[in-house]
């Protein structure tokens, strides 16, 4: 693993820049980042579109697979029975009726405003404590954990008539005051979750709840067609190299692949492939069955006995399933497909010192600028230079950022390092949004000081660095 590197102050005609006391030399301009997704990438022309143009090395017949593909995503599901048999099949339990209700927009969704707001976009992910056996599982990759008995894997906040809902999202905010080196006060806001009005019964006291938000649906196609190998390049279990960071793959089943294979996908790496996190999300998140996941009753327990006998959306026209492989091909299509936005202001002096900055502490060890994919990947996502910003590697984040719930093998330490293409444009797209893994930091800022474990010692960087390095660095990032 590459360990942040100083980047040389920039000579221009021989003469060294002169920049204010404390800010950063700029690094040098790189050959196509501004290009997050290579050829791929595509302008911003209208805001609200930013995270929702087809790849630019799309032919007009690929670009109309991805339109009926985004209307399949915006697709209403109802509840069944009803007329529109090939749109019916929704819940019993759900937590959204279409992936666009969640995935605003295709960027990221935002924890809820108000005490009386349902929780959509930021929903809880369940567990229960394995048993050794199911631990054993859980190591060798082929099960992702073990689901609370009653209330299964994900906390369903709707449901359909007569089928009562598993209850709401509940979450409180106490602030943390901190102080910066440089006297800046800071407040970090510490979420406090719990499930209110149970509609089975009072949960375990020893549930395990997860907070999961809606992340940004650029790019996904290319970090797909990143090889294997060059993902196990990176990994450094053990620390060889004592640069105190020690990312490494999670372990996953696939039920498209029939196989384990690394994590790409979700805050904990927890999906290999597209096809498995889309038609997961559709089962469990909408409650519509499909190939990889057949149950029409989505993540109905045993014990809902009122969920598991509502009518279902089973159809001889989606081969005897809620939803068929045209309709779960073209999602998949369009999932591959949204394009990583281009930079504009790549060049930009204040950016390129705030570029330095962030290899100089150490960001990039872990959001690792560039990854190459595949040569053969189809439909334009071979032989392309990506800047993610992320190694997909799971890193231990400290006690601050962990909750109880495991994935496969990555503990409740530990997630995987989120992409930062487009994080500049997120909260311009939609202001409610948050960052991190359940949207608690409310600025850039706070989402670097609620770092620790292995990135303690970068965070702690930025806790020392002057007001114009910091204020280099959050350019940096917001314009990415
Ligand atoms: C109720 C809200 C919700 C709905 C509905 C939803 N998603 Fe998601 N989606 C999420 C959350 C939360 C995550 C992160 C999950 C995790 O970390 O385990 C996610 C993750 C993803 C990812 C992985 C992105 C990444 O960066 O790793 C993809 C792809 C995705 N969803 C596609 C879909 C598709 C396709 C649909 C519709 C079939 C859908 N989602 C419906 C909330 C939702
Ligand atoms: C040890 C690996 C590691 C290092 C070093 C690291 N990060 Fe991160 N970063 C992560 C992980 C993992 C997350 C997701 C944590 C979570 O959501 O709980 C994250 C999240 C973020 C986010 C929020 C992303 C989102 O989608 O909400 C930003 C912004 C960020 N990091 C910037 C930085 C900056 C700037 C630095 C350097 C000061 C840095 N990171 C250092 C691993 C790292």
């Amino acid at each position: 693993m590459t360990a942040g590197r100083a980047v040389p102050a920039l000579l221009l005609s021989g003469v060294l820049l002169s920049a204010p006391a404390q800010a950063a030399e700029p690094a040098a301009y790189q050959a196509g980042e501004e290009r997050p997704g290579g050829t791929t990438s595509q302008p911003v022309t209208q805001l609200r579109a930013a995270f929702s143009t087809p790849s630019a090395t799309l032919t007009l017949e690929q670009k109309l697979d991805f339109l009926v593909g985004k209307s399949l995503f915006e697709k209403l599901w109802v509840a069944s029975p009803s007329s529109t048999t090939a749109s019916d099949g929704l819940g019993p339990l759900f937590n959204a009726r279409a992936c666009a209700g969640c995935h605003l927009h295709n960027g990221r969704g935002h924890p809820p405003e108000s005490a009386d707001e349902n929780s959509v976009s930021l929903f809880l992910r369940l567990g229960r404590e394995p048993d050794a056996g199911q631990r054993a599982q859980m190591t060798a990759g082929t099960l992702a954990n073990a689901p609370d008995p009653q209330y299964g894997r994900q906390l369903q906040t709707f449901s359909v008539q007569n089928v009562p809902r598993e209850g709401l999202l509940g979450v409180e905010y106490r602030e943390v005051p901190l102080t910066l080196d440089d006297g800046s006060e800071i407040s970090l806001r510490r979420p406090h979750y719990r499930i209110l009005n149970p509609g089975y019964g009072t949960p375990a006291s020893d549930m395990r709840l997860s907070p999961r938000l809606a992340p940004a649906m650029i790019g996904l196609g290319l970090l797909e067609a990143v090889p294997e190998a060059e993902l196990a390049a990176l990994e450094d279990p053990d620390d060889r190299d004592g640069d105190g960071i020690s990312g490494r793959l999670n372990r996953v089943w696939s039920a498209r692949e029939q196989r384990v294979m690394p994590g790409r996908f979700g805050w904990k790496a927890g999906n290999a492939t597209l096809a498995d996190q889309n038609d997961s999300a559709l089962a469990g998140d909408i409650g519509i069955g499909n190939a990889l996941f057949p149950s029409p009753w989505g993540d109905c327990t045993p014990s809902q006995h009122a969920c598991l006998t509502a009518p279902h959306g089973n159809t001889e026209a989606q081969q005897d399933l809620e939803a068929a492989d045209t309709v779960t091909d073209l999602v998949l299509y369009y999932s591959r497909h949204l394009a990583p936005p281009l930079r504009t202001d790549a060049r930009d002096t204040q950016v390129l010192a705030g570029k330095a900055v962030f290899n100089r502490i150490g960001c990039a060890a872990c959001h690792r600028p560039s990854l190459q994919t595949a040569a053969d990947a189809p439909d334009g996502l071979g032989g392309q230079h990506i800047w993610p910003y992320s190694d997909l590697l799971l890193h231990d984040m400290g006690p601050g950022l962990a909750d109880p719930l495991e994935e496969y093998r990555a503990t409740g330490f530990e997630w995987r390092t989120p992409p930062l293409w487009g994080i500049g444009l997120a909260q311009r797209l939609d202001s409610r949004t948050g960052f991190l893994h359940d949207g608690r930091a409310r600025t850039l800022l706070e989402a670097i000081l609620w770092h620790g474990g292995e990135a303690k010692a970068a965070k702690q960087r930025v806790v020392s660095l002057g007001a114009d390095e910091r204020r280099q660095l959050i350019s940096f990032l917001e314009s990415l």
